[in-house]
């Protein structure tokens, strides 16, 4: 029986976007600890990056974060990042797209400005990762693309219309990346994870505030995602805590 190419996760390298804090911050640990030989984290803010990776590093051995600035809502400066991380590790073959923010104005105040930097960061910069890195997984016959949704990507919340905008559009490009992977028969899957309210400050081993889900379960579900047989097709991981 034919089976999918696999790669062992110490040669693989990963892009987190917003790896320096909160959710991404804790997904470069986690995948850290899954044995992934590179883990880049990217955003903004340099000094933030650096600590980060600092931590990290101090608590997994071999130097394997790696902090890069960029700004997602710059498509030059995206496209540099993609390069310097082809020219020093050689390949990009987990993209995460966690990067985000969201702006709280309802339907009646939303402004350009706005909807603007929610839908640039959210989805456009999630859409130029995936054009510039796909042809290099399509080349490589290998790879996995992982966008942070939210379960603002499946209800609609008066506060934030923008924000459940980027959210829901999110998944239909995953989608339609997912259709245009599977007219090739090209061994790269591409899943979103649609948490509730996530508490990314708790002490990692205690409970999470009530109503929030703790970080850590995103954090194992990347791993259970990325862990399944390569001819699996998995959508999206839908959470949300429950009061008990
Ligand atoms: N926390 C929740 O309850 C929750 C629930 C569902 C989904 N999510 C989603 O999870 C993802 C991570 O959120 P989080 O809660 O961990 O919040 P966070 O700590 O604020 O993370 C957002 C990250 O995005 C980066 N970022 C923002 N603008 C950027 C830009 N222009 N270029 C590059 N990076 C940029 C930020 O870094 P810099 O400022 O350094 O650029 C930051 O590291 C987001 O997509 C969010 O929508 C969060």
């Amino acid at each position: 029986m034919p089976t999918a190419k696999s790669k062992p996760f110490n040669e693989q390298v990963a892009l987190v976007t917003g790896g320096g804090t909160g959710i991404g911050r804790a997904f470069a640990g986690s995948l850290l600890s899954t044995g992934v030989g590179r883990v880049v984290i990217a955003s903004r803010r340099e000094a933030t990056l650096r600590t980060a990776a600092e931590d990290l590093n101090g608590r997994f051995p071999g130097e394997r974060a790696v902090p890069m600035a960029f700004d997602i809502r710059d498509r030059k400066s995206t496209e540099t990042l993609v390069r310097k991380i082809f020219n020093h590790f050689g390949s990009v073959d987990i993209l995460i797209n966690n990067a985000g923010l969201a702006v709280a104005e309802s339907i009646e105040v939303l402004s350009e400005d706005g909807w603007n930097q929610v839908m640039e960061t959210n989805v456009r910069g999630a859409m130029w990762l995936s054009q510039i890195v796909l042809p290099k997984m399509f080349e490589a016959n290998f790879g996995d693309i992982v966008n942070v949704s939210s379960q603002a990507g499946k209800h609609g919340y008066a506060d934030v219309p923008s924000y459940c905008a980027s959210k829901f559009a999110l998944l239909g490009l995953a989608e339609s990346i997912r259709d245009e992977i599977r007219r090739r028969a090209a061994n790269i899957r591409v899943f979103n994870l649609c948490p509730g309210l996530v508490d990314v400050e708790s002490d990692p081993s205690g409970p999470a505030k009530p109503g929030f889900l703790h970080v850590r379960n995103l954090s194992a579900s990347l791993r259970y995602a990325l862990n399944l047989d390569r001819d699996v097709e998995l959508h999206d991981i839908g959470m949300t805590s429950r009061i008990l």
